[in-house]
């Protein structure tokens, strides 16, 4: 499996805080079945400032002791972007990382209130230069979890969409669950990913996530989000992704429990 959001890296965010740490986060997820961890510490400017630089930096010093302590993942440079209207020309600086080449794919977090009122227009704003953002987590975004449909026109807008696997089983409250699932039945998601920070509380494994996800999806579908979208998207090419399903179609708990 490939998680392509983990906070691995130490000490640039509110991530792993030591070398130890992000060593112990790679042996729980290669024991998890994991082989390809993509480091994303955030960027948030003012916050956290961290460049495509920084971060290669620090890959490579963890692929290092990582090789030394015999632990079999691949590491790849990535980042958490919050998304604001600068995100476009640090992209284009190559100062902010994405995945991909030919096609490029940005890991995008929105605030976690609010929608940005000219979210539409950023999302075609990256559109035409190939860059394809990836809404991290929406389900426990405020707005998103009342309204999964400012989810769905971000899709049908061009972006993906990444669940936590952790809201899956409930880690993040039963509000971000219940959107997670939702989210999940009308073919909003497109990606599983752990998240990470530590070895304690947010913990960096796919494997309980996928079950819950399965259960919704189906095993293939599910399996599609921790494999075949994010090997695409460290490729570069274009994810397959479902047709989103209708709401007024989308079958809830009730109607599989009486069907
Ligand atoms: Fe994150």
């Amino acid at each position: 499996m490939i998680d392509l959001h983990c906070h691995i890296l130490p000490g640039i965010d509110d991530g792993s805080r030591s070398w130890d740490e992000s060593v112990e986060m790679a042996r729980i997820a290669a024991a998890d079945g994991i082989t390809d961890i993509v480091a994303t510490p955030h960027i948030t400017p003012g916050l956290y400032d961290n460049t495509t630089a920084s971060i290669s930096a620090l890959v490579s010093e963890l692929a290092n002791r990582l090789a030394t302590a015999d632990i079999r993942i691949r590491l790849h440079v990535g980042a958490d972007v919050r998304v604001e209207p600068n995100v476009v020309s640090g992209v284009e600086a190559a100062t902010i990382p994405v995945l991909g080449k030919r096609v490029r794919y940005l890991v995008a977090e929105l605030p976690s209130q609010m929608m940005p009122p000219n979210i539409r227009e950023l999302v075609y704003a990256l559109q035409l230069r190939q860059i394809i953002p990836i809404i991290t987590h929406p389900e426990r975004h405020a707005s998103m979890q009342q309204d999964p449909d400012l989810l769905r026109q971000l899709v049908a807008a061009g972006a993906l969409a990444q669940v936590t696997a952790g809201s899956l089983t409930g880690e993040f409250g039963p509000v971000a669950r219940r959107a997670a699932n939702k989210m999940l039945e009308r073919n909003l998601i497109h990606l599983i990913a752990t998240d990470a920070h530590g070895t304690q509380k947010r913990r960096p494994v796919l494997t309980p996530g996928l079950a819950a996800a399965a259960a919704i999806v189906g095993e293939e579908a599910a399996r599609a989000m921790v494999l075949d979208a994010p090997r695409a998207i460290l490729a570069g090419v274009p994810v397959v992704i479902p047709e989103p399903v209708d709401p007024s179609l989308a079958r809830g708990f009730l109607s599989r429990l009486f069907s």
